[in-house]
């Protein structure tokens, strides 16, 4: 018997932070790309001292109870968390540990790209060519609307909304933003962006990007009164989590015009199914939750979470806590 902490990984993540983990503990990596079923995870996280999840994992008092006393630490290979039940963590003295900040420029930049492919139609036009469609230059062909100096409202002023507010600025954009807090006026003179409430914001948004976290007040928050709001000619990006979108007043609103286009890194649910409304709408842009898959922040992201899982192992405050009140209350 190895006296190294048994930890699981709850899927292949890159090099950089499984070389760390597999040299310092005895480390079970679930093998497969899908992620384990519920039955198998519970049964891989039995006696573990610490757990690398994914947001696909959910981690509640059933896993919890499942893996026994010993657990100190759940490192999440994600910066959302909505997935575990931290108060239930903190209850029992286990650090959660998340991966903020090194995904921020690479989830704008793909915010950015939804709304750029979204608005000048790009999967359409593809399609388009590839069914041999395109027989001549056309003047009303696939049109849509500019990115450039429109007006583009941010909903989540964090870290990532911020980000995409840098890129915006390139692009001439008028900037309104939505937050539960007003942001610093240093920081809203950085951007020229004006906080207004969602009454406000947007109808006045040609294009509306999503960056808040998944809670229960914000699970619902685009719904079909929101939407109405909107101009007909807006294109609305989430990047967020699915649930914050309320999918049938979105292809609601998709299909009768209400909105122009959507474009969805992230569904409700995950993987959405084939047959959903919204799958077979040319207007919506859906791509498989990949905002922070650029290789150098998803190997970011694993040595983020490796540090997480080490630190708490070894019964040392984790570099990343999103529960810090677990170390004030030991
Ligand atoms: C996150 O980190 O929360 C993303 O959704 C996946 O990278």
């Amino acid at each position: 018997m190895s006296d190294r902490p048994r930890v699981f990984v709850a899927r292949v993540i890159p090099e950089d932070g499984l070389v760390p983990i597999r040299a310092a503990t005895e480390a079970h990596v679930w093998p497969d790309d899908l992620p384990p079923a519920r039955g198998a995870l519970l049964a891989a996280v039995a006696g573990c001292e610490g757990v690398v999840t994914l947001l696909t994992d959910r981690v509640d008092d059933a896993f919890l109870d499942a893996a026994g006393p010993q657990l100190k630490v759940v490192s999440n290979y994600a910066v959302g968390f909505d997935n575990v039940d931290v108060p239930a963590c903190t209850a029992r003295g286990i650090a959660v540990g998340n991966t903020p900040g090194v995904l921020t420029e690479t989830t704008a930049d793909l915010a950015f790209a939804l709304m750029m492919a979204a608005a000048r139609r790009l999967p359409e036009g593809d399609r388009y060519v590839r069914a041999g469609k395109w027989l001549t230059w056309g003047p009303m062909l696939l049109l849509g609307p500019d990115v450039h100096g429109a007006t583009l409202g941010i909903v989540g002023f964090g870290r990532i909304g911020q980000a995409v507010a840098r890129r915006a600025m390139g692009f001439g954009m008028t900037i309104l933003y939505q937050d539960v807090q007003r942001v610093e006026p240093a920081v809203e003179a950085t951007y020229g962006a004006t906080y207004l409430q969602l009454e406000e914001l947007l109808p006045k948004a040609d294009f509306v990007t999503l960056h808040v976290n998944l809670t229960p007040q914000t699970k619902g928050l685009i719904d079909a009164e929101k939407l109405s709001w909107m101009k007909p000619t807006a294109v609305l990006v989430n990047t967020s989590r699915g649930p914050v979108i309320d999918h049938a007043a979105l292809a609601d609103a998709l299909n009768s015009g209400s909105i122009f286009a959507a474009a969805l890194d992230v569904t409700d649910p995950e993987p959405i199914p084939p047959d959903d409304p919204l799958v077979g709408l040319e207007n919506c842009l859906i791509v498989p939750h990949i905002a922070s898959a650029s290789r150098a922040t998803r190997g970011k992201m694993a040595e983020m979470a490796a540090a997480n899982l080490l630190a708490g192992v070894r019964g040392k405050r984790i570099p990343t806590p999103v529960n810090p009140e677990v170390y004030d209350r030991a």
